[in-house]
């Protein structure tokens, strides 16, 4: 009888253990449950209307130029009234609740006050703003756009340049969604967001012309999904290390704790 009781004992001790170890392989398989890969898209963004008009209007004279895949949306004025982004579907990632990252291509080049670049720089802009590596972290109620910047300009009211401003992945401008972004298995999803506000990095990339807060114009979201696909586990196994040294202990305490063979055959006879 002393012998059964030994041997259960280590049978149960070996079963808790492989049980908890097999537990925690199972919890992540679930938090990384397949989600529809993001096959492309697009978003449709002005920045602010009233910027377009006045860099391409009398006063700033100006030019927009649109590169690395942004497409642009023209008035019949020839005049650039919105952009179309296109969406990086490999660079992309959005969980099954609408949060994760959009990249989207595109760079924008914005040249306005031609001739007024300053003294050493008399054929150069008084405005020469750059933005590209567009993205969109997104949550289940807001989209914050990130860019990288590059600005230079004539500071009128001091009348001298501005010390030339850059930027890298800085909060340009934050977007309230009216529905979250969920990837839904070979459809489009859509969203449109209310007005958006400037951000911090938007107040330094447009050189202090604007404050903080300021509205913006809102944008339209188009993201087409395809198939469920796991996303790819970054220690490249589906079993944890942890899961492993829970196995190799719990077979540990099989084969040591009651001579689980010795006592089989002690049955058997
Ligand atoms: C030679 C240098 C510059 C001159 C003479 C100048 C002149 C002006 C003027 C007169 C306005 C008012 C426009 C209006 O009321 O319609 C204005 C607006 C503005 N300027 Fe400039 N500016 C210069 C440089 C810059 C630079 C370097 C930037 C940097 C991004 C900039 C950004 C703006 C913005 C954001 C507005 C407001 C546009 C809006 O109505 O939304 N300006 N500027």
């Amino acid at each position: 009888m002393r012998l059964a009781t030994t041997t259960l004992t280590a049978v149960a001790t070996a079963t808790a253990l492989a049980a908890t170890s097999t537990l925690s392989p199972v919890a992540t398989a679930e938090e990384t449950a397949p989600v529809p890969v993001v096959e492309s898209g697009y978003v449709s963004w002005s920045i602010k209307d009233s910027f377009l008009r006045y860099l391409q209007g009398p006063i700033a004279k100006g030019s927009v130029t649109a590169s690395e895949g942004l497409e642009t949306i023209k008035n019949n004025s020839g005049k650039i009234t919105d952009f179309k982004f296109p969406v990086d579907a490999e660079k992309t990632s959005i969980n099954a609740d609408g949060v994760g990252t959009i990249d989207l291509n595109g760079a924008i080049h914005f040249l306005g006050h031609k001739g007024h670049g300053g003294e050493a720089n008399k054929n150069g802009y008084g405005l020469d703003v750059k933005l590209w590596d567009f993205k969109v972290k997104l949550t289940e109620k807001e989209a914050v756009i990130t860019v990288d910047y590059l600005s230079k300009g004539w500071n009128p009211g001091e009348n001298k340049p501005f010390e030339d401003q850059k930027g890298d992945d800085v909060e340009f401008a934050k977007l309230p969604l009216t529905a979250p972004i969920k990837p839904a298995v070979n459809q489009t999803v859509t969203s449109e967001s209310g007005n958006g506000s400037l951000a911090k990095g938007g107040v330094e990339a447009m050189m202090g012309f604007y404050e903080e807060g300021i509205e913006m114009a809102p944008a339209s979201f188009n993201v087409k999904f395809g198939e469920p696909v796991k996303p790819k586990d970054p220690a490249g196994s589906s079993l944890s290390t942890g899961g492993i040294i829970g196995i190799i202990v719990a077979l540990l305490a099989l084969i040591g704790g009651g001579a689980f063979f010795a006592n089989q055959l002690g049955f058997l006879k």
